[in-house]
Order: structure tokens, then C-alpha cells, then sequence
């Protein structure tokens, strides 16, 4: 493990034993670590942080969330209604629409949740459906930033948000609609280690707001990377980035006071959107090795962790550190290409990676696997989705959700 700690006191085999491979292993602890580490990010007291569930939403991770003091935001309908599951009040829960039907609208502002809108067009049907709800504008200030090109959402090339040049048009909408116009929100996109790029878009879109009246929140955008490889990665500077964010706050909260002075001295509140950053770290998945062989001088690792499982290698020729579970002490280091068990030779989960020889049975322990793993999982190859287990603060491993089961997989047919 990348912390020895992880597993507490449990054997990575006895969890593979009770629950069969693959699996999901969460740590509780590390969740609320990371959970705390962001609600402290910054000393200005208006602050919230958003959750953004899409990187996770098991159920038990939503309350414990809850717990920490976050609120959430939401891509769909479906994410609503499992944040209502875990207790999130309306609130609490911030709709981030994007292409959405009439009726998805209706699910939220029905239940008082407030809706980002991205589009001028969007807006204009939200408008003449829902006059005098509550909104926020998503803007793209022309600044992006991510991992993978699939994964900026702010700048040229992107589907997401209302370019700034047609901002003042969007306020005119609401305007005329009377729709109140409380927040202004952007996202730039997913995964900096730098937090520059952060915080440019944050002056950014601050500068945009100061040309809004009657604003109560800005939401910033999730983002906040974690390192994937400690070789090559370091760790975000939270407390700088904390620091310049606290005085971006105070600066702007008392500039747009003097300008708005009709807000009554009501301070601005400011929120982020961290997915990745709260869960990625709190997980690994567990594999099992069922095939060692050679094929043209590649030694291949086949295990039970297809693309089906986890995702992320394939989509975005994602890293996720690997170890090997027994540990031998001084086994020779193989170069080995570890994949699944799905019919596409593209299914790899780490390409010529340098692991100490395995075995048949050995198990693969995939670091940093609690965002956008779980979450990405699918039934292709009708292969079950698999269970996941939480090692509890006082050391208890709890189920957290189970394995499919084959009659999921015929679950909505017609008999
Ligand atoms: N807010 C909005 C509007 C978003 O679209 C996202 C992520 C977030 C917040 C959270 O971003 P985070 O803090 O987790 O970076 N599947 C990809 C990541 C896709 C992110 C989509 N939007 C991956 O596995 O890397």
C-alpha cells in the first residue's frame, strides 16, 4: 500500500477470502481525513464544500460525508435522490445541469434544489418553465485545466458552460424572467497538482461576478488533484492555496459589499466542488491473478480486474499504482502488462509495469481507486459489478454494498 496503515489491522487475503475479488476497500478514516482537509481549506467563514458525488456516491460514503459537515452537488436526477437517501436536505444539494430535459429540471426546482444552468438555451426553456425560481450561472472564464483533454470543461474546447462574452446576456434572461439570480459557478476541470492554474480561473470568475448584482455564492470548482505516483507527483499545496484563496475572498467579499451596497453588509459565501480529491485516496481494489503468460517476449498478469471493474487505465490511459499481495521479500521485479478479464485486448490495466514475480492466486492491490471507479463500473461482458467494504474507525470491516448478482443482470427484462 502506498500507507502500510490502510488495511488497519486486517489481512488483505482475509478480505479477498470473505468477499471474493474484485473488490472495493475503503477506509474510513482516510474519507474523513480527506473530507476535513477540505472543509478547513480556507479560514473565511461563509465557505462550504460541495461534495461532488459523481467521483463516489456510495450511500455510506454520502452519510459519512454528511457527518464531515458537506454539502453536495448533483449531475442528475439519480444523484439527487441518492443524496436525499443519505439525509442532504435541498439546501444542501446544488443541481450542476448540462443538456438537460424539461422534466429533470422539474425533479430539482420541485424539491427547492437550486440549478446551475450552461447554456443561454437551456436558461431560455428553464426560464419560460419555471419563472421566479432560484438559479446559478455556470461560466466558462476561458480557462481549463485536467489530466486528460476528455476532462477540461473550461476553455475552447469544451461543451460546458456559458462563455463570459454571453454573460451579460444571461443576466438580461433572468432579469426578465425574474428569476433570482443567486449564484455564479464554473468548474475548469478535473485533476491539478498546481493549484496556479486554481486559482486564475478563481480571479477569473471573480472579476466576472463583480458585474452581477444581488449574488449570494460563487462556486469555484472541484479539481483539487491527489498524486496517483509519488515518484513523479507531489502533493497539492492545500495551505498555500488555502492562503491565496482567503485573501481572494476578503478582497473581493468587501469590494462587491461597496459596490452592491443594497446586500445590507450580507457576506458573499464561497463554495468548491472536490470529488476526486475526498475519495480517490480512501480506496484500493482488490484483484485476484488467475493467468501468468508470455506472448512474443511480453510477460502478461491476467487478472479478475477488467475495464468493466475500473475504467480509468483505459479511458484515459489513467496510472493507478500497483502492489502485489503476498509480499516476498526478494523476489525478482518483472516487467509485467497486468489485464483483466474482458474480450478486448485494449483491457489493460497497467502496461509494462515493473512488479516483484507473482503467482496464480497472488492478489493485485490497485492503489487510489475510490474516485471514479466504483462509480465508472459497468455490466459489460454481463460481468457482475463488484461489492464494496469500508474498514470501520474502530476497525470493523462492514459491507457497503453488494456484489451484483446474476439476476441483477436480468433485472427490467420482460419475462
Ligand atoms: N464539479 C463539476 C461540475 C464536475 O463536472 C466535476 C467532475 C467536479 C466538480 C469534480 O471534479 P474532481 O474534483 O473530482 O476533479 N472520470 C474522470 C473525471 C471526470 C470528472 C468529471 N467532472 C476521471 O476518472 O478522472
Amino acid at each position: 500500500m502506498k500507507d502500510p496503515r490502510f488495511f488497519q489491522n486486517i489481512r488483505p487475503e482475509e478480505l479477498a477470502d470473505t468477499y471474493a475479488t474484485p473488490l472495493y476497500v475503503y477506509n474510513e478514516r482516510v474519507f474523513r481525513t480527506r473530507c476535513r482537509e477540505m472543509k478547513n481549506l480556507v479560514t473565511y467563514p461563509n465557505f462550504t464544500v460541495h461534495y461532488s458525488v459523481k467521483a463516489n456516491s456510495n450511500l455510506t460514503l454520502l452519510k459519512i460525508a454528511r457527518e464531515e459537515g458537506l454539502h453536495v452537488d448533483a449531475m442528475s436526477p439519480g444523484e439527487i435522490y441518492v443524496e436525499e437517501k443519505a439525509g442532504f436536505l435541498p439546501e444542501e444539494i446544488f443541481y450542476i445541469s448540462n443538456n438537460v430535459s424539461i422534466e429533470e429540471m422539474a425533479y430539482a426546482v420541485e424539491r427547492g434544489i437550486c440549478v446551475s444552468l450552461d447554456s443561454i438555451s437551456q436558461l431560455r426553456r428553464f426560464a419560460a418553465h419555471f419563472p421566479g425560481a432560484s438559479v446559478s450561472l455556470r461560466i466558462n472564464t476561458g480557462i481549463g485545466a485536467g489530466h486528460s483533454e476528455k476532462v477540461v470543461t473550461g476553455g475552447k474546447k469544451t461543451k460546458f458552460a456559458i462563455p463570459e462574452d454571453q454573460l451579460n446576456e444571461a443576466v438580461k434572461i433572468c432579469r426578465e424572467a425574474s428569476l433570482r439570480l443567486k449564484a455564479l459557478n464554473q468548474h475548469i476541470g478535473s485533476f491539478f497538482l498546481d493549484g496556479e492554474i486554481y486559482l486564475e480561473g478563481v480571479k477569473a470568475l471573480l472579476a466576472a461576478a463583480e458585474k452581477v448584482p444581488g449574488l449570494e455564492l460563487i462556486d469555484l470548482g472541484g479539481g483539487f488533484g491527489m498524486p496517483y505516483d509519488e515518484k513523479t507527483q507531489k502533493r497539492l499545496d492545500l495551505s498555500s492555496l488555502g492562503r491565496s484563496l482567503d485573501q481572494l475572498f476578503a478582497d473581493f467579499s468587501k469590494k462587491y459589499a461597496a459596490l452592491y451596497p443594497e446586500s445590507n453588509g450580507k457576506e458573499i459565501s464561497f463554495a468548491i466542488e472536490p470529488g476526486r480529491y475526498i475519495s480517490a485516496e480512501s480506496c484500493v481494489l482488490l484483484g485476484r491473478v488467475h493467468a501468468i503468460k508470455e506472448n512474443a517476449g511480453h510477460l502478461y498478469c491476467g487478472t479478475d480486474i477488467g475495464f468493466n471493474v475500473l475504467m480509468r487505465p483505459v479511458l484515459y490511459d489513467s496510472y493507478h499504482k500497483i502492489e502485489t499481495w503476498p509480499v516476498r521479500e526478494n523476489a525478482p521485479v518483472l516487467s509485467y502488462t497486468v489485464v483483466g478479464n474482458i474480450c478486448e485486448s485494449g483491457d489493460i490495466l497497467a502496461k509494462d509495469r515493473e512488479l516483484p514475480q507473482m503467482e496464480e492466486n497472488d492478489l493485485v492491490i490497485v492503489c487510489d481507486a475510490g474516485a471514479y471507479g466504483y462509480s465508472m463500473a459497468s455490466n459489460y461482458n454481463n460481468r457482475l459489478r463488484p461489492a464494496e467494504v469500508l474498514i470501520g474507525e474502530d476497525d470493523q470491516v462492514r459491507l457497503i454494498r453488494r456484489r451484483d448478482t446474476l439476476e441483477d443482470l436480468v433485472r427490467g427484462f420482460e419475462s
